[in-house]
């Protein structure tokens, strides 16, 4: 196929000629298509990405000066519970008058599930086998109900999972919800580069080897399609963003979004304790006096497992990926491009050579580019962190086995249902080591142990797996 010269001038400058001839040596049929991802690609930022991210020497990055951040701790006693309720009032009048919108997270590739499809579609339901849109849908619906929200829900896709996740949408009636109110996003993509010389791989003779370009691609793809206009002209002031892979997750929690909301806030934060020092989480840290977070793959060992002096973790807080953002500061973000850092994740990413002959690399050959949401956290003019409990808001749905699974999801959802029910009286069989069996209960019939203890009694009689609630739709 035939290529403009001013193009291929551009790819020649950018370091990427290679695609010039890629694009004439593609069938026919894969040309056109190959020819519209080479002019998509933003040739200037590639070029800086590759300079600065895969050919220069990786330099030592100087961290700051880091210890634990300020929190609002759990709360303890009746003064902590006293500033809790108060929060919670702040949180439920902006829920009630319609200024709070949601946010959920799932434009990943969820690789290390390797469940194949949305992460989202994910069968995580113990009884009914309901999945994680079907369980955050639930959830949405119950707080729409008891606060007379609208709560817009917009859901972040990638154009890897979009067409797929709108698709389960549809098949499940949106889960119950008003189709209006559930707002899909698709972020953008960058391509890999071959990690030894930066040039842009292909994942197939025709198509380059794209991926999304990280969850800081949120306040990008808000504001290109026309999301933070729609919001501003409902009278939205803040969005609370949420993972797919945690179904424990409050969503758009009264009591966060009222501390956030009373310190006059640009973006906070919930944290948990980490399991251990090496667990898999970010961790949110004062950084030279600010709050930041420190992704555990530039968490140096050494600081990890750092403790003071009552033997706890300087770095106890784990991120888990929860926030309340501003509007405006969203705005301000994106103002003339997205002001995040880029972030370089080595991988190993399968590609055709100039032949056309298939590789499976069995080390990292690649690099991808990112931005993380949390990277806003030392552009904000005021940010809170929030400990939420890791057994009632934080059980991930990361890895096939171990650690964060479905097994271990399956088991901390059993735990608390368990010990809610219990709380209002029922009793629940568990086995010879104490695990409850398989409960369920839908955030519809209710979304806190109070609401249940309103709904059951110690006359509910559970003699095995239970589901509590509507069925949820699609399921
Ligand atoms: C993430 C956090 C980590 C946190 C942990 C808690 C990052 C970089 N790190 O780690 O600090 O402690 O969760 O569970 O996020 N996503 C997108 N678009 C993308 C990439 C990801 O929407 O381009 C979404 C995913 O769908 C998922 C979430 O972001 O909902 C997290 O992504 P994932 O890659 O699973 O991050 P973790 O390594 O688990």
């Amino acid at each position: 196929m035939p290529l403009d010269a001013a193009l291929e001038a551009r790819l020649r400058a950018a370091g990427q000629g290679h695609l010039a001839e890629a694009v004439r040596a593609a069938d026919p049929a894969d040309a056109a298509g190959l020819l519209a991802q080479v002019e998509e690609l933003d040739l200037e930022l590639l070029r800086r990405l590759v300079d600065e991210l895969v050919l220069a020497e990786p330099e030592a990055h100087d961290l700051g000066h880091i210890g634990p951040p300020e929190t609002v701790p759990l709360p303890t006693d009746e003064l902590g519970a006293a500033r809790d309720a108060e929060a919670a009032a702040e949180g439920e009048a902006a829920l009630r008058e319609g200024r709070v919108a949601v946010v959920l997270l799932a434009g990943g590739q969820g690789t290390r599930l390797g469940f194949d499809g949305p992460k989202g579609d994910y069968p995580f339901g113990a009884v009914t086998g309901r999945t994680l849109f079907a369980h955050h849908a639930a959830k949405i619906a119950a707080v729409r109900a008891r606060y007379g929200a609208a709560l817009p829900w917009y859901v972040l896709t990638s154009p890897v999972n979009d067409a797929d996740t709108r698709a389960s949408f549809a098949a499940s009636d949106w889960f119950g919800l008003d189709p209006a109110s559930v707002r899909f996003v698709v972020q953008g993509t960058l391509p890999a580069v071959d990690r030894a010389t930066g040039r842009v791989l292909l994942e197939a003779p025709g198509r380059l080897a794209l991926s999304p370009d990280g969850h800081g691609g949120l306040l990008s793809a808000l504001r290109r399609t026309g999301a933070l206009d729609e919001m501003a002209g409902e009278g939205i002031t803040t969005f609370f963003t949420f993972q797919v892979d945690n179904p424990l997750i409050r969503v758009a929690d009264p009591v966060f979004l009222g501390h956030h909301l009373a310190a006059g806030a640009d973006m906070s934060n919930l944290a948990v304790r980490k399991r251990e020092p090496l667990e898999p989480v970010g961790v949110i840290a004062g950084i030279d006096g600010g709050t930041g977070v420190i992704e555990y793959s530039d968490l140096p060992d050494e600081l990890a497992h750092a403790r003071d002096d009552d033997g706890q973790l300087v770095l106890w807080a784990g991120n888990i990926a929860t926030h309340c953002i501003e509007v405006a500061f969203a705005w301000e973000l994106t103002e003339g491009g997205l002001r995040l850092p880029f972030h370089r994740a080595v991988k190993k990413v399968p590609y055709v050579t100039a032949d056309g002959a298939e590789v499976r690399p069995d080390e990292p050959n690649a690099v991808k580019f990112e931005t993380f949401i949390f990277d806003a956290l030392p552009f904000a003019g005021a940010s809170v962190t929030v400990e939420a409990s890791r057994e009632e808001q934080f059980s991930p749905i990361k890895n096939a086995s171990g650690a964060d699974s479905p097994e271990s999801c399956r088991r901390d959802c059993n735990r608390l249902w368990a010990g809610w029910l219990e709380a209002a009286g029922v009793r629940v069989p568990r086995d010879t080591s104490g695990e409850p069996v398989d409960i369920e209960i839908d955030p519809r019939f209710a979304l806190d142990p109070a609401e249940l203890a309103a709904r059951v009694g110690p006359d509910l009689v559970i003699d095995g797996p239970t589901a509590l609630g509507p069925a949820p739709a699609g399921a």
